[in-house]
């Protein structure tokens, strides 16, 4: 890594895409118990793309009412804020994280697939688990490897340090490191950051592969952690990352984990990928 090539990555960071302020605003909104039906449908009116978006999305059989779902104003009666919160936001990133991502050999759709994996996946790890609603899982989950779209091109001009590494049997983002200076999970907490995102999703960002080392220890960064290492064991999106992972031994006992619910939630991921991203093919 040289400066140079350090300042470059700080420089597409900054450039990144911003979220649509449809995002922004509904965080607020979430925030306000005062919060109606219509406010959402305002802020996303005027997108009908997003619109369009929002709708397939809703009307997936994950969410339970499949094909039931006319207006965004009706995904808030029969989804409620959270769930359509989180369409909103999963309709605004769906575009930019459908394309190929090179670097990490990523062919079109798969990333956009396995960030729906992890999504699905920690959803049923709270559920398997019995964990008190946890909000924001599937959004942060979502986006947790989001920095990978701004890292694939510099990994590409690297390829063949990526290989010489690869052969050393390091782990991804340990390469990522040594290769550039930084890694995709730190990429990802500085997008989210800068799109205002709060704190405990910036962070469940930041620690995916390594929650043991966050500051504030959370279910949040956990689950995120453990959701994408089941992933990867079950092979969607695997890509370039390989199968070395493992989740981490304090997080699996933190969250009082065992292999029966590992297994229950993996059995289930591949058809609930199927379920919310079909509409999207
Ligand atoms: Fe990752
Ligand atoms: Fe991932």
């Amino acid at each position: 890594m040289n400066q140079t090539e350090r300042f470059e990555i700080m420089e597409k960071v900054k450039s990144f895409p911003g979220i649509s302020g449809a995002v922004s605003k509904i965080f607020s909104l979430l925030d306000d118990p005062d919060t109606d039906a219509s406010r959402i449908e305002d802020v996303v009116r005027y997108d009908p793309g997003l619109t369009a978006n929002i709708l397939k999305m809703s009307n997936s059989a994950y969410f339970g009412f499949s094909g039931k779902i006319g207006s965004v104003r009706q995904a808030v009666v029969l989804l409620g804020w959270k769930r359509t919160a989180q369409i909103v936001i999963a309709s605004c990133v769906n575009a930019m994280m459908d394309e190929p991502v090179s670097g990490y050999n990523l062919q079109k759709g798969e990333f956009w697939r396995h960030s729906i994996a992890v999504s699905v996946a920690a959803e049923g790890l709270v559920k398997e688990l019995k964990l008190p609603d946890v909000e924001k899982i599937f959004t942060a989950a979502l986006l947790h490897d989001i920095g990978k779209l701004v890292l694939g091109a510099f990994l590409k001009k690297d390829m063949e340090k990526v290989e010489i590494e690869a052969a050393r049997g390091v782990s991804f983002e340990i390469a990522e490191r040594n290769i550039l200076g930084t890694d995709h999970a730190e990429i990802g907490a500085m997008i989210l950051k800068n799109w205002m995102f709060p704190p405990g999703m910036v962070s469940a960002v930041r620690w995916h592969h390594d929650p043991d080392s966050a500051g504030d220890i959370s279910v949040l960064t956990d689950i995120v952690h453990v959701a994408n290492v089941l992933c990867l064991m079950i092979g969607v999106g695997v890509g370039r990352e390989g199968l070395r992972y493992k989740p981490s031994p304090l997080a699996t006992k933190r969250l009082g984990l065992t292999t029966g619910h590992l297994e229950m939630v993996a059995s289930q991921t591949l058809q609930w990928v199927d379920d919310l991203s079909d509409m999207f093919v």
